[in-house]
């Protein structure tokens, strides 16, 4: 077989690149290791910056998005049972948009699907050939083994995927951070407890209220890197959560089975150069951020973006220069990004080790953002996502 980009995982990031280019004429094939189903099946984030949401319409796909999606004009920090709103909307003229990403993914399988775009799933041991002369793909499937020949291979297979291996270590450059605590999250069809997100801090650890639609909520608590979701009965998870929230928001919110429930741990990650060869890395393949500021799906799109540009630039206008300025591009706004993660995350968990003085630079970095316009104006900037 032979295709001018192969992209390697079928998440978000492939789909959305496969997509975009397909509308230029430019041919791509995705392997995806597991099922359409086992895809659409993880639960993960919910929030678009306006930068995805342009990405969605440039790839056809917005029609959905659109009509069954929210506007968000600000979202709650509570601390206690103090609140404030931060408007992102009076602070930049823009806002955050609401629709998950299982929907996000669902659309664009659809949109592959309708445009006949060739996506394989079930593929096994994957392996990227040759990538800094004439790339080719090696891989199983159907109880064979397959080759693709290519021009570029895309790399995004996400935390766990081979791609980002394939670049040798004396070129890589790795930077993390584990946090010492992960989110416990539960999907619920109850209302949401308040029109905008509520990020909380508490004595107890930190609590997000989220929604999904008006009767699909999504909740996180802070929890130990130790529990798993089955030490958690739906019973004590809304009585933690609970006791995390202001009293106002506490005694309004509706409780209900949880329809999911899963744990994640936090990670600040990221991989230099986002280019090898003919080889390039998108989104979860080569940055992590931990969940808080909802920036993992938004940093993989800018990635999309600057990539597509790029190879449309190629393709259609015979100019390398995009793709030569891809890695640096990305990296800029990857950091910048991971920068807001760390910070919010350090704002609003209790850390372990946490001394008397470190609770104190918490709550002075509170006061100042709750008191500082300015300060609210960095935040809403960051939220709604920096420019691409
Ligand atoms: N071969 C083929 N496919 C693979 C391989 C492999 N060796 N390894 C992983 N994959 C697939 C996974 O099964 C998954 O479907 O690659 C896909 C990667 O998808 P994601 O992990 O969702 O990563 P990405 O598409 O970059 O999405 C951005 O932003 O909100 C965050 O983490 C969240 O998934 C989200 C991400
Ligand atoms: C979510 O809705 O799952 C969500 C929202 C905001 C975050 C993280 C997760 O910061």
């Amino acid at each position: 077989m032979r295709t001018q980009v192969a992209i390697i995982g079928g998440g978000p990031s492939g789909l959305l690149l496969s997509q975009l280019l397909h509308r230029k004429g430019i041919d791509t094939v995705v392997l995806e290791r597991k099922t359409r189903d086992y895809v659409l099946g993880r639960i993960r984030a919910g929030i678009l910056e306006t930068g995805f949401v342009d990405l969605m319409h440039e790839a056809g796909v917005g029609a959905r998005m659109d009509a069954e999606s929210f506007v968000h004009d600000g979202a709650v920090i509570a601390c206690g049972n103090a609140m404030f709103d931060i408007n992102f909307k009076r602070r930049t003229g823009s806002h955050v948009v609401v629709y998950g990403q299982t929907e996000v993914t669902r659309d664009l399988y659809d949109a592959r699907e309708a445009m006949g775009g060739n996506i394989v799933f079930n593929t096994e041991n994957v392996v990227i050939h040759d990538a800094t002369a004439t790339p080719y793909v090696t891989y199983d499937a159907d109880g064979g083994s397959h080759r693709i020949d290519c021009d570029y291979v895309v790399g995004c297979d996400g935390f766990h995927g081979v791609s980002r291996q394939t670049i040798p270590r004396t070129v890589r450059r790795e930077y993390e951070k584990a946090y010492p605590f992960g989110w416990l999250g539960v999907l619920s069809e109850t209302p949401p407890v308040h029109d905008e997100l509520i990020y909380s801090c508490s004595d107890r650890g930190f609590a997000l209220c989220s929604m999904r639609n008006a009767n699909l909520s999504r909740y996180y608590v802070q929890c130990s890197l130790d529990d798993s979701p089955d030490d958690w009965s739906d019973a004590q998870f809304w009585d933690e959560l609970k006791r995390r929230l202001p009293e106002e928001i506490a005694e309004r919110l509706v409780t209900g089975p949880s329809i999911e429930k899963s744990i994640a741990p936090l990670r600040s990650f990221v991989t230099e150069p986002m280019r090898w060869g003919n080889l390039f890395l998108c989104g979860d393949a080569a940055h992590i951020v931990p969940p808080t500021g909802a920036k993992g799906l938004n940093t993989a799109a800018s990635d999309i973006h600057y990539l597509y540009n790029g190879l449309v630039r190629f393709y259609l206008d015979d100019d390398a220069q995009g793709l030569e300025e891809y890695s640096a591009k990305a990296l800029a706004r990857v950091w910048k990004a991971e920068r807001f993660s760390w910070w919010m995350t350090n704002l609003l968990h209790r850390f372990p080790d946490q001394t008397a003085f470190d609770l104190k630079m918490q709550q002075a970095d509170l006061a100042f953002l709750r008191e500082n316009e300015a300060a609210q104006q960095v935040f809403a900037q960051n939220y709604v996502g920096l420019p691409y």
